[in-house]
């Protein structure tokens, strides 16, 4: 059987040798890059994509979560250009942003008043502006490994390793080269799902907190929610000290229409959202108490938080927003959420199976595989169950599911799109499955 990848002759490697001489790597999104080298997109409907060599995948990636009715959805379309005919780029608000944010605040009463930006990053980075400006403090307290983003103080702690990560209380660890030491003074890093030895972490400094940021469904952290003594402890820490409790839902938001803290019963100050309110256009926001969203009204003079935008609430993004989240409603998240169910359970038989054994975790339409026997609740028991065979496994395991017709990312994280039905399932289970047993093979000649 010829490979599709890696495929040194093929266009898309010759692509990449080309984008090496106008892009440092060869990349100008790190997350498209997926060694020995990238694969070019030549067209993609409902949940399936072609590359520039005429190979076909089923997209259980759907760019990190994004394109949650799949490609080419004919309302999504349908709206984008009949906006474009309308207005396509302008100075003056359109109607279509109003629509948006009363569809997005009709779902959740905890979104009283909402705002609209172009990534989750900058949603992210507009919640700690509000939650400091509202506060007056001018710490933030985040979860170690979890991300929130690409501005400095939300990547503190990202990926710390057992020799920066501190003996006991985790230690802030700036991702980049080069980050000041006030972006790692002002952000205090807790344990994810360890209620007690947060709880000491955040009342050591309670009144520098300007508010605790939670992603509920945390990947980085194995793909296990956050247990309800954790958030309990979280709203308990936040009403009493008066830091604000802002839920990242920029990933989690698919759980539920009021996101994944309607499912959980959390009542959020602040709220960020992004990837699939904009309907696969660029979008980020955040939504939350009037009188914390307050801080960027700017009706009677400078706000508290300036916040503008050339591109913010995007006429294109707006209609885009709409018709998605008009189709991603009621039965159509049930429906979604129910497949993710049968993905996780028909997943973990796979690994099961195949002798390789493992754990499949996830929430909804998420589904995270780790190659791992040993339990895992947070950033450091994940990181020490996958460190060394997991690791191995996935480097191998991901050629042979896009050799067999299935894009997923390369770290063993998924997700489902409304347009897959069991037939998509049982492809993935079954090339998850052969895939398994042929690396099973390799690893047991490897030992010989
Ligand atoms: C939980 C979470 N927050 C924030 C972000 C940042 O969103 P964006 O990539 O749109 O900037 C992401 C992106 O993956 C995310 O997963």
């Amino acid at each position: 059987m010829t490979s599709i990848f890696p495929d040194f002759s093929s266009k898309s490697a010759h692509l990449f040798e080309r984008a090496q001489a106008v892009f440092p790597g060869g990349s100008t999104r790190n997350q498209t890059y997926f060694p020995p080298h990238m694969i070019y997109a030549a067209e993609a409907s409902g949940c399936r994509m072609r590359d520039v060599d005429g190979n076909e995948f089923i997209d259980f990636h759907n760019d990190y979560t994004v394109t949650i009715l799949g490609h080419a959805h004919a309302d999504v379309e349908r709206a984008i250009i009949e906006q474009t005919k309308r207005v396509f780029c302008s100075a003056l608000a359109v109607p279509a942003e109003i629509e948006l944010a009363e569809i997005i605040c009709q779902r959740n009463p905890n979104f009283e008043r909402m705002r609209f930006v172009v990534t989750g990053s900058e949603a992210v980075m507009n919640a700690m502006k509000a939650a400091r400006a509202f506060t007056g403090r001018p710490k933030i307290a985040k979860c170690e490994g979890v991300y929130h983003g690409s501005n400095d103080f939300a990547e503190v702690s990202l990926d710390p390793t057992p020799q920066t990560w501190g003996q006991a209380a985790p230690q802030s660890v700036g991702f980049s080269d080069g980050v000041p030491q006030g972006v790692t003074d002002n952000v205090v890093v807790i344990p994810y799902n360890e209620p007690e030895a947060a709880r000491k972490i955040l009342d050591a400094c309670a009144d520098q907190l300007a508010g605790v940021f939670i992603d509920l469904i945390s990947a980085r952290c194995g793909a296990r929610r956050a247990s309800p003594e954790f958030i309990a402890m979280l709203e308990d820490f936040t009403t009493s000290s008066g830091a604000l409790l802002v839920v990242d839902e920029v990933i989690s938001y698919r759980a539920a229409r009021g996101g994944a803290q309607e499912m959980l019963g959390v009542k959020p100050d602040l709220t960020t959202f992004g990837k699939i309110i904009g309907g696969g256009m660029p979008i980020g926001a955040l939504a939350g108490r009037a009188d914390v969203m307050a801080m960027f009204d700017s009706s009677g003079g400078k706000a508290a938080v300036p916040q503008s935008g050339t591109f913010t609430a995007h006429p294109l993004t707006m209609a885009a927003g709409c018709a998605m989240l008009r189709a991603y409603d009621g039965d159509a998240i049930d429906r979604l959420n129910e497949l993710g169910d049968t993905a996780r359970r028909q997943l973990q038989e796979a690994l099961e199976l195949s002798g390789i054994g493992g754990q499949v975790t996830g929430e909804s339409s998420l589904f995270l595989m780790s190659f791992t026997d040993e339990p895992f609740h947070g950033y450091r028991s994940h990181y020490r169950a996958t460190a060394d065979r997991h690791h191995r496994i996935m480097a191998s395991l991901f050629p042979k599911l896009l050799n067999k017709g299935v894009l997923m990312s390369g770290w063993g994280f998924g997700c489902l799109s409304t347009p897959m039905q069991q037939a998509e399932i049982d492809h993935l289970s079954q090339a998850v499955l052969e895939s398994l047993r042929e690396i099973n093979e390799e690893l047991a000649l490897a030992a010989q």
